[in-house]
């Protein structure tokens, strides 16, 4: 492969591509799933595997049991929290089940309202926790299956709403939802606001002290580089020690070493924690999240907003499809591209070390990040251009592994 030049005088933020190993080789357009591992990495889990193997059973002296609230801090300043304010779970579905088992719905206040358009993993745990709880979930529809109407969505917030838990950036069309209008009107109605920001933090401005979310939850693995195992809650210091999780545990009783038989809730933010923590995870979880710090937010998000602008006049000049918000305010990260025989072609990109994913319903999807050169978009748009054009997509209509 030919080494591309690097021009980080009009291009500061491509000076964070060595941060990346992976980057020599390889076009990386899929920090939606999983971002690319930070240099730093194997040096942490290396630092892990001496801690554990040298240290044993006193390696929990190394800050084990603190690190999911010391790893949430260095994410607090992504999103404008303070420290003490977020916790790392295992993944949003159970940091999102934390938060709806800590509210009560008496028959006057038994609605959650959701949107169709919300991870279905989210959804899935919801519907069911919900079902135990006595609660009902509305469900609000999308017009074109890109957005939701944020009329709409704001008109289905009423006296019966207990909680509102939607996506803050939709993940098959990267629809950005007006968050400070959703939590302003739940606010008003008396409900709370548990906000799904996964493919928002890192990618776009996320603010909880402007938008005042009572929740909010996302993780590190994608747009924030910082790998599978660590998600995040944030809970907002109005609710934090109100509410009493009933998904809880040891980390979060007040004397946790006291092996007591009842639950004693403590405060701040252990007091949403559960079992022991990853670990692992925890370990490298921050390195990516520093990297971004370093970077800056509004640099990532004007720098996001022209190259998913470029991405869009690139496939309008040919025609495809585009399932993504074309107003840049209503837009996060990711453009997905609806083009004939879109699985295939995704494999043929991979088989070219293009990273991209495919999903049915929205297509190829292309995330570019701070990292990601203007030419590396020319060069993914050439190779759908050449696999639909040659027919070398017919290679791969054998259904073989996905990367999903
Ligand atoms: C918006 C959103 N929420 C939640 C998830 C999945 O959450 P987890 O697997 O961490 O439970 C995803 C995964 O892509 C997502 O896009």
């Amino acid at each position: 492969m030919v080494k591309k030049r690097v021009d980080t005088q009009r291009d500061p933020l491509l000076a964070f591509r060595e941060e990346f190993p992976i980057l020599a080789n390889t076009n990386y357009l899929v920090s939606n799933s999983l971002g690319p591992m930070p240099r730093a990495v194997p040096e942490k889990l290396a630092e892990y595997a001496r801690d554990w193997g040298d240290l044993g059973v006193k390696a929990w002296n190394r800050g084990w049991w603190e690190l999911p609230v010391t790893v949430g801090d260095e994410i607090a300043p992504l999103i404008n929290a303070d420290s003490g304010e977020i916790v790392m779970m295992p993944n949003v579905t159970i940091a999102q089940t934390a938060v709806l088992s800590s509210i009560d719905f008496p028959k006057d206040r038994d609605t959650v309202v959701m949107t169709e358009l919300d991870f279905p993993s989210v959804r899935y745990a919801y519907a069911e926790m919900a079902q135990r709880l006595g609660a009902r979930v509305v469900s609000v529809r999308s017009d074109d299956g890109i957005g939701i109407d944020i009329d709409k969505l704001l008109q289905a917030i009423d006296e019966r709403t207990r909680l509102v838990a939607v996506s803050h950036v939709l993940f098959r069309s990267a629809y950005l939802q007006d968050v400070d209008a959703i939590c302003r009107r739940a606010h008003e109605m008396g409900a709370l606001v548990s906000l799904d920001s996964f493919h928002a933090v890192g990618i776009v401005p996320v603010d909880v002290k402007r938008s005042k979310p009572d929740f909010l939850t996302g993780g590190v693995l994608k747009w924030l580089c910082g790998g599978p195992g660590a998600c995040f809650l944030y809970v907002s210091p109005t609710v934090r020690d109100q509410l009493k999780p009933a998904l809880t545990g040891w980390q979060a009783h007040s004397r946790p070493f006291a092996f007591e038989s009842e639950m004693e809730y403590t405060t701040g933010a252990f007091r949403w924690l559960n079992g022991t923590p990853v670990i692992p995870a925890l370990y490298v979880a921050a390195e990516g999240p520093r990297i971004l710090r370093r970077a800056g937010i509004p640099a990532i998000r004007d720098k996001s907003l022209r190259l998913t602008s470029r991405l869009i006049e690139l496939a309008d000049g040919r025609g495809y499809t585009v399932n993504a918000p074309r107003d840049p305010q209503k837009r996060g990260g990711t453009v997905a591209l609806d083009v004939p025989h879109g699985y295939e072609v995704t494999q043929h990109l991979l088989s070219r070390n293009i990273l991209v994913d495919y999903r049915v319903g929205a297509g190829i999807r292309i995330a570019p990040h701070f990292f990601t050169r203007e030419d590396e978009l020319e060069e993914v748009i050439f190779e759908i251009d050449t696999a639909l054009e040659s027919g070398s997509w017919q290679r791969f209509s054998e259904k073989i592994a996905v990367v999903t």
